[in-house]
């Protein structure tokens, strides 16, 4: 058995939502998968004001428990083509992980939420890539390991960094069909790979 940790941090729900189709796709390929979410650093005062919804009821990770894992999902909201804050907080947690190399040789992908086509999902990924360097953690690209990303008879999120969603400024587009197909394949193809290093 290998296990694979989905960690995100969400905001209005699109990336719980996708991450529930990489769970699927994880383990249609064998994977134990451990579920988690990165703790909030936004007070109640601006997330109401921003009209996030209450949290969904997922553990929160702490730094300690991802040694436990043989490979980590992340999936996190674009914030203007970056990693969010809070799972960049996350990450500065890791720093004792990182002294002792506890992280490396591990795999990881990443899955994405932009709220515009062109509103940097590429990039989201890339400004996330220095964390993994750091920690040796080798990083998996989806590839072109679905029809769907070459399908342009509608919007589809996602690309050959991973599964990604559009959500429209105001979050009123929710992860379609073909997307939710995406984040599937990838979760079963990182799954493979997972095995295999695990071996
Ligand atoms: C401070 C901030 C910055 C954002 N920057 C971008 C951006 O650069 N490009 C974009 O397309 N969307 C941007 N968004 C929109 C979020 O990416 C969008 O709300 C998110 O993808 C929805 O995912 P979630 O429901 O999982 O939180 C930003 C949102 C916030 C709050």
């Amino acid at each position: 058995m290998f296990k694979v940790f989905v960690i995100t941090y969400s905001m209005y729900g699109h990336i719980n939502k996708m991450a529930e189709s990489i769970v699927e796709g994880l383990q249609k390929a064998g994977a134990e998968v451990g579920r988690y979410q990165v703790a909030e650093t936004l007070s109640d005062e601006i997330l109401g004001k921003m009209h996030a919804p209450p949290k969904p009821d997922i553990p929160i990770i702490t730094a300690d428990k991802l040694p436990e894992a043989d490979g980590y999902l992340f999936g996190f909201p674009t914030r203007f083509g970056n990693t969010p804050a809070q799972m960049k907080a996350f990450f500065d947690s890791t720093g004792g992980l990182w002294q002792k190399g506890a992280l490396a040789g591990k795999p990881a992908g990443i899955f994405f939420s932009t709220a515009s086509q062109h509103g940097g999902q590429e990039a989201t990924v890339l400004t996330t890539l220095p964390f993994l360097a750091h920690h040796g953690v080798i990083f998996v690209p989806f590839g072109s390991g679905h029809p769907n990303l070459f399908d342009n008879s509608e919007v589809i999120g996602g690309s050959p960094w991973g599964a990604g969603t559009i959500a429209n400024g105001d979050g009123s587009r929710q992860p379609s069909q073909k997307e939710l197909e995406i984040a599937v394949a990838q979760g079963e193809n990182f799954a493979k790979i997972v095995k295999k290093l695990a071996a």
